[in-house]
């Protein structure tokens, strides 16, 4: 063969990128469109800004030669890899190509990830994977498990250091799911996304139990009882425009700062309204979503976790145009008491925040842990460790304010001063003492009120009593557990100047390995 010509040789280049683009051929691609799936290469595109993408590892094919597979080496290996830009920032990302193998997981492809990971970490930016997966490649055997856990290493090192996202835009199965819960968030599609560690037909072996996958591991499962999905999402596009919301709070690394979104917001905007939104009567309850949208700019909050866990809610939000994370009980739901789901929920989100450097606020109107002998056997006591430690462990920034009830050992957990709060306000209807007064007469004037006349009488006298000692925000003021004691009107002013205070806040800490935190 004499020499080729340069056009010959980008005629062959040519050849091969069109082959990369087709995967795994026109028919595997209509399949994937009849599920009302779009193709790895239309996610990326979707969900970076318009012609941002650059492709790497475009030509990289197994090396296997068992069951056949050595007759068939589509190019990229069933994922496509590279970097982009959303709002113009850089992010790397990943996308399975369910038309390839369906999206299994064998030694190159899981190289190509364990490529842009190392990149992102390397030059400070978020990754998000795409999944779409068989799981791990049948016939790749141990070189594809060996792949998963060279991911899931790196997953665990980037953890803190940059954002990790995993959308899943359809099966994922086996030890295979572990990677997307190594990250900071799983975003799923209603009806589309599948997550589990055994699928239907091995429950149905094992256990009997008949289940559908979606029952068993879609979106609404893991959204609203497993809380696995942080994210729930009716369609694609939906998914990745909630991928572009979060990434907007969020720096680039832990070293970077959040962007910044100019509002005309004033920081003195007085909200009259917040006085009428907590009742002073604490056994009426109220949507704790109604405080949060009217101090926060712009009434903007962005909730993590929302069908999940709902007597704590959590998520973003901004006060003068920085990113902060937000942290509040919800007397709406199980009277805003903390139990294992919230402890959970609330705990993983303060090290989110305090990894990537946002400061964190906290409304409290906590009656206590959920009591119950299914709470203890579960483990409330280790589970509800988990926020203590959270809030002890965070050096950003911590705002609290206490809207009404703050009781117990919650009160503690709900960033008090103790923990490291740094500026606690509270609500002129604030009640910040060890017992609601009902039980604590009930206890400590126990001998009072049964030798009465009238032991009703005389409970109903003590309870009084109890309140107006410690129904109220003074009695923790005095002592400075509680910085100042605030109009409702106020807090928004509150919050944003005590930021302000804050901003240059450093904290040093014993040099250690880790921590062993409670689980
Ligand atoms: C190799 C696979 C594959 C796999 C699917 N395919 N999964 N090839 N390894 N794991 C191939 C199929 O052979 C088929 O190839 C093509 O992908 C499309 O698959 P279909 O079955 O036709 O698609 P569909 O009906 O949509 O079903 C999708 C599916 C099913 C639910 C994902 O394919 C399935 O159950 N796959 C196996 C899942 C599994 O058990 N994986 C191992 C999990 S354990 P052709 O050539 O016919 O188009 C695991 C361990 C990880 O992952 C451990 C980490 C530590």
């Amino acid at each position: 063969m004499g020499l080729r010509t340069i056009e010959e040789l980008c005629a062959e280049l040519d050849e091969k990128r069109r082959s990369a683009l087709d995967g795994g051929g026109k028919e595997a691609i209509e399949k994937q469109k009849a599920k009302g799936k779009a193709t790895a290469r239309e996610r990326i595109a979707q969900l970076l800004d318009p012609g941002s993408f650059v492709e790497i590892d475009e030509f990289v094919t197994h090396r296997c030669s068992s069951f056949g597979l050595e007759d068939r080496k589509p190019l990229g290996d069933g994922v496509i890899t590279g970097w982009g830009t959303v709002e113009g920032r850089k992010v790397f990302v990943f996308s399975q190509d369910f038309t390839v193998f369906g999206g299994s997981l064998g030694e190159k492809h899981a190289e190509k990830i364990c490529k842009v990971m190392d990149m992102a970490m390397q030059m400070g930016c978020p990754v998000i994977g795409m999944y779409d997966s068989g799981g791990a490649r049948i016939q790749e055997g141990t070189d594809a498990l060996n792949g998963y856990g060279k991911i899931f290493k790196r997953n665990t090192l980037a953890s803190g250091v940059i954002p990790q996202f995993s959308a899943i835009l359809g099966p994922t199965a086996g030890g295979a799911v572990y990677s997307p819960a190594l990250t900071d968030y799983v975003f799923m599609v209603d009806g589309e996304s599948v997550m589990h560690i055994t699928g239907p037909e091995v429950v149905k072996a094992v256990t009997g139990e008949a289940i559908s996958a979606q029952d068993l591991g879609g979106a609404k499962a893991h959204h609203t009882v497993s809380g696995v999905a942080h994210f729930e999402a009716k369609d694609e596009a939906e998914c990745f425009a909630q991928i572009r919301k979060v990434l907007s709070y969020l720096p680039l690394n832990n070293l970077d700062d959040a962007p910044f979104k100019a509002t005309a917001d004033s920081p003195e905007r007085a909200d009259i309204t917040l006085r009428e939104i907590v009742p002073v009567n604490p056994n009426k309850s109220y949507d704790v979503h109604e405080v949060i949208s009217r101090v926060v700019d712009d009434g903007e909050f962005t909730e993590v976790q929302a069908g999940w866990a709902k007597n704590i809610v959590i998520g973003y939000a901004r006060f003068g145009g920085r990113a902060v994370g937000i942290v509040a009980n919800n007397a709406d739901v199980l009277a805003g008491c903390l139990d294992i789901d919230a402890s959970d929920k609330a705990s993983r989100f303060v090290r989110h925040c305090d990894a990537f450097n946002l400061p964190i606020i906290t409304f409290v109107d906590v009656p206590g842990y959920l009591p119950g002998a299914d709470q203890e056997h579960n483990g409330i006591i280790r589970q509800g460790a988990k926020l203590l430690y959270a809030y002890s462990e965070a050096s950003v920034p911590l705002v609290s304010v206490v809207l009404r009830k703050a009781y117990g050992g919650a009160y503690i957990a709900m960033s008090s001063k103790a923990l490291g709060c740094d500026a606690a306000f509270a609500w002129p209807q604030a009640e910040i003492a060890v017992l609601g007064a009902e039980g604590a007469a009930s206890i400590v004037f126990k001998n009072e009120i049964n030798a009465a006349a009238d032991p009703s009488a005389k409970r109903l006298e003590k309870i009084d009593e109890y309140k107006a000692e410690f129904a109220n925000p003074y009695r923790a003021a005095e002592r400075g557990y509680i910085d100042n004691v605030i109009m409702p009107e106020e807090t928004r002013k509150a919050i944003f100047t005590a930021l302000e205070a804050m901003e240059s806040k450093r904290e040093t800490r014993p040099a250690k390995k880790h921590g062993v935190i409670p689980h």
